[in-house]
């Protein structure tokens, strides 16, 4: 199927039809946010699911009932999905956790009063190309990519799922400094995920020992994430995620790019990046 019958346009960028049906979209635009309210951003394949995972466990102090009984799309949902007008995410108790792929420039007007705090992860964009490659091989509700060079000009042209990595980025680091923001690198997650959950726990006001860190840390590695049923997909029918032909939690390292794209796609990727990132200021984990 075609972009035109999967994907529909919200301000300049693709959304799949089935997930983001009209009606949530302008629930989204409506929302209301808290001040405590914990917001995860991420553009798709930045490690959503794994943030779905640390951030909740964090909030319970090392209590792993929330992701040992509750799906990760209930657990922390997408403002802006299918589900979202009809979960009555009004009436949870505070702290709130919530998740968006959205950029910055597309927040509701409510977060710009409310300035809710913010979770941003960042992944090298050549292992986000390639989990995006796999995924949307997947998904029955993403335009089947092609080859690696037709999906690469696709990415680099942001014509995919929530649009460009590259503005997405820019948005997000360029938030105004009244934001309330924590940064985190997936790469950082994956050298050092005790410092990691510290790092976030600190940011949300925890304050943990280091043997609950060391616990958080223990049970949110990949090997147990891939082995929990309420966070691997495998609740998801066969017909919207078909794991056989490649699992939703699929390799979970950094590097795995240099198995999907040759030198050539590569340079072509650096060169475009070279481009569009050009008078960026900011250090990024893969510099
Ligand atoms: P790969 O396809 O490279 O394996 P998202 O949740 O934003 O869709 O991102 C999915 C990516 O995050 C997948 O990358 C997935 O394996 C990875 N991921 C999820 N949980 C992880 C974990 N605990 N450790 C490392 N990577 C993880």
């Amino acid at each position: 199927m075609t972009e035109a019958e999967l994907y529909s346009v919200y301000k300049g960028v693709f959304v799949p039809k089935v997930l983001h049906p009209p009606e949530c979209l302008k629930y989204y635009e409506e929302f209301t946010f808290r001040p405590d309210d914990i917001l995860i951003v991420t553009y798709p394949k930045s490690g959503t699911t794994w943030m779905q995972e640390i951030v909740p466990v964090i909030q319970s102090e090392g209590d792993f009932t929330p992701i040992d009984t509750i799906p990760n799309w209930d657990r922390v949902p997408w403002l802006e999905e299918h589900r979202a007008n009809i979960l009555n995410l009004e009436q949870r108790p505070s702290p709130r956790i919530f998740a968006t792929h959205f950029h910055y420039n597309m927040m509701p007007e409510s977060y710009r009063k409310v300035k809710p705090r913010v979770l941003y992860v960042l992944r090298n964009p050549k292992d986000i190309f390639t989990s995006s490659y796999h995924y949307y091989g997947m998904a029955s509700f993403l335009v089947n990519p092609g080859t690696v060079d037709e999906f690469l000009e696709k990415f680099i042209d942001g014509k995919i799922m929530f649009g460009s990595w590259f503005d997405h980025v820019k948005g997000w680091i360029g938030a105004k400094e009244s934001d309330n923001i924590c940064s985190i690198f997936y790469e950082e997650m994956i050298r050092d995920l005790q410092g990691s959950v510290s790092k976030l726990a600190s940011f949300l006001g925890k304050s943990l020992s280091q043997d609950i860190v060391a616990k958080i840390a223990d049970r949110c590695v990949f090997k147990s994430m891939k082995q929990n049923k309420m966070s691997n997909y495998s609740l998801v029918p066969t017909e919207f995620f078909d794991q056989q032909k490649s699992a939703f939690l699929r390799k979970g390292t950094s590097g795995d790019w240099v198995n999907t794209m040759s030198p050539a796609q590569s340079e072509r990727f650096d060169a475009a990046y070279k481009e569009k990132m050009k008078g960026v200021n900011f250090k990024f984990d893969w510099d």
